[in-house]
């Protein structure tokens, strides 16, 4: 089926997920729309990868986003991609992400005690700018307290990512939206990771149907932007690899059916942080070195991005380990946008997932922002790593 050099009857992602969809009648074609909208946030920070060198879109925003970490302009870019494409598809009521900032109460109630609020008429004789400390006496009429709260929780909601009423659908989206912006500047591997859930009832959306354990996800995945860009996705139905094709602009399936091997020969953890390590992890990365009897010594490979690094995991096998250190001591990835997804996508692919004591996707998160420490690949590799840490911890 190939004329002209070109192939007449790809299996694009758009096409697998209609294909996929049909297993479920109730499907309205939304989470096609989703997906599809997504990926051309995909296609243009892929595009934005490739020619960030050129376009000087790397290099510090000079904003720190609520991590407290220096914002690239990548990551200002990808995350203002992924928000408006998502919202304009008009599937989703709730966005988040890694950029968004959830502290934003704190900033708004500041700027009422602070004297800054709105100008509203007929306001009582306050003090205009004086700057006031929290909770000292503040007399503001009652209008101008309802109008500051409304005022609040519009922007509460665009800043937690709630969807304007009028977009809104029922998917929920998590999202990193650029993984790996330490790489961006030295054009090392980096991603975009992504979870989906589905709001289980009629109302506004609310913040518990966001904190809810990986396991009722609807969809996963991730884009890799490297010397290719490849989507890989789950829709708990295994995992498939589609490759973007420039010349047409569609993701093709590449990698059907991707499955992680049961045991790798490669391990990957910043070494940097072994003096933080618990006695069972320490022991487990020696006698990866200094292998048992008859055992067979590992190779070493940390790309520093987490899509790279669990992409590899993926693909060739092996173990990939975020443990807690002494600056992160619940470790560094984020539960909802890193660790979530990934651990979906491998358990797809007969991997593991776990924080050293739980499973990833039993987790039940509470804040939007929790950081977890994550084991993830190989199903043996694992389930070797869990025996020492029982065995030590
Ligand atoms: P992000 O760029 O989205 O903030 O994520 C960076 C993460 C992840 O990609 C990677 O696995 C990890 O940071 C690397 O951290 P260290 O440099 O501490 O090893
Ligand atoms: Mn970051
Ligand atoms: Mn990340
Ligand atoms: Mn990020």
């Amino acid at each position: 089926t190939k004329q002209f050099g070109i192939e007449t009857d790809s299996m694009t992602l758009q096409r697998y997920v209609i294909q996929g969809q049909s297993k479920h009648p109730e499907a309205t074609g939304d989470f096609t729309n989703l997906l599809t909208s997504m990926l051309v946030a995909v296609k243009a920070i892929a595009s934005a990868t490739q020619k960030a060198g050129l376009a000087k879109l790397y290099g510090i925003a000079g904003a720190t986003n609520v991590q407290g970490e220096e914002v690239k302009k990548l990551d200002v870019l990808s995350n203002e991609l992924m928000i408006n494409m998502l919202k304009s598809s008009m599937t989703t009521c709730m966005l988040v992400s890694e950029e968004n900032d959830d502290h934003i109460e704190m900033t708004l109630l500041n700027g009422l005690f602070s004297g800054s609020r709105p100008n509203s008429p007929g306001s009582t004789t306050t003090q205009r700018g004086t700057k006031r400390t929290a909770g000292e006496a503040v007399d503001v009429s009652i209008d101008e307290l309802f109008r500051f709260c409304l005022k609040l929780r519009n922007d509460l909601d665009k800043q937690r990512g709630y969807v304007e009423e009028r977009r809104r659908g029922n998917y929920i989206v998590t999202f990193d939206p650029l993984d790996g912006s330490s790489n961006i500047d030295c054009l090392v591997s980096i991603g975009t990771i992504f979870g989906i859930y589905k709001k289980r009832h009629p109302g506004a959306p609310t913040v518990a149907d966001v904190l809810r354990p990986g396991k009722e996800m609807v969809a996963a995945g991730y884009a890799l932007y490297g010397s290719a860009c490849m989507v890989v996705l789950s829709t708990g139905d295994g995992v498939n690899g589609f490759t973007l094709d420039p010349s047409i602009g569609e993701f093709i399936l590449t990698h059907p059916d991707m499955k992680c091997k049961p045991r790798g020969s490669i391990y990957s953890i910043n070494e940097g942080y072994a003096q933080t390590w618990s006695k069972g992890i320490s022991e487990y990365i020696r006698t990866r070195k200094e292998p048992e009897a008859g055992k067979k010594v590992y190779g070493q490979r940390y790309v520093g991005s987490m899509v790279a690094d669990v992409h590899r995991t993926l693909l060739n096998g092996g173990i990939f380990l975020y443990p807690p250190t002494a600056s992160a001591p619940s470790g560094k990835l984020r539960l909802l946008y890193e660790c979530i997804p990934m651990a979906y996508i491998m358990e797809q692919a007969g991997g593991l997932a776990t924080t050293g004591k739980t499973r990833i996707l039993d987790i039940q998160p509470t804040a939007i922002h929790q950081r977890s420490p994550i084991i993830l690949g190989s199903k043996e590799d694992v389930e070797e790593c869990l025996s020492y840490i029982e065995k030590h911890d």
